[in-house]
């Protein structure tokens, strides 16, 4: 394992303001998950997925110092899990409360996990800085002309030979539905997506 010192070598960050106009992506937070008690309830709910986490990262390139980011984290299970394979790990969240879950369970499990108050719009990774991206189940929180600007900046922020891997939800419904709709329409949203 390698010393504090030596962790994110690998890695440059950027300190770019974000511009005016970029979606406020910090805004859905205080709105469910950004009390500790819910943060709590949401992990409890979900379960331990560590059986699940080791069975996605099997499939991932994999090494020593490899340069893993995990976006929308979460409580932080798939980040600290790639942290025990001796990846360098970065967890990344707008919600600050799921950050110290995450930072609690990496201590847990005696690994580093570096922590990134940010989202897909605001994280700092330079280009062509990080060996594997994944997102689990986070990326539908931004309106789709935006989910299109974070996949340009997850693509940019991989090495030549990357990898990303997105887990999400997705509804064949228009996206100038209005919200209250498709929050309705459960029935129609397409199975095994
Ligand atoms: C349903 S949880 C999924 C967590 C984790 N990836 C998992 O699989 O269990 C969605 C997460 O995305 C985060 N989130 C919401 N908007 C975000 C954004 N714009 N950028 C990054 N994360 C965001 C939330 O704070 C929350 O932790």
């Amino acid at each position: 394992m390698r010393s504090a010192g030596e962790r994110c070598a690998n890695l440059e960050l950027m300190d770019t303001p974000l511009p005016s106009w970029v979606f406020a992506e910090f805004s859905p937070v205080g709105v469910d998950l950004d009390s500790v008690e819910s943060v709590e309830a949401y992990d409890r709910n979900q379960g331990t997925q560590t059986a699940k986490d080791d069975a996605l990262l099997d499939r991932l390139p994999f090494g020593e110092g490899t340069v893993f980011v995990d976006l929308g984290t979460g409580t932080g299970s798939l980040p600290v899990r790639a942290a025990l394979r001796g990846a360098e790990a970065h967890a990344v969240d707008v919600s600050a409360n799921m950050l110290a879950f995450t930072r609690r369970r990496a201590e847990v499990e005696g690994v580093e996990v570096e922590h990134h108050h940010a989202g897909f719009l605001s994280h700092q990774f330079a280009p062509a800085s990080v060996d594997v991206v994944t997102t689990r189940s986070a990326l539908h929180q931004l309106p789709d002309t935006w989910k299109q600007a974070a996949l340009t900046r997850i693509a940019a922020m991989l090495r030549p030979g990357g990898l990303f891997y997105l887990w999400d939800a997705a509804s064949r419904r228009s996206a100038s539905t209005p919200p209250a709709s498709r929050c309705r329409g459960a029935g129609a949203w397409p199975s095994g997506s």
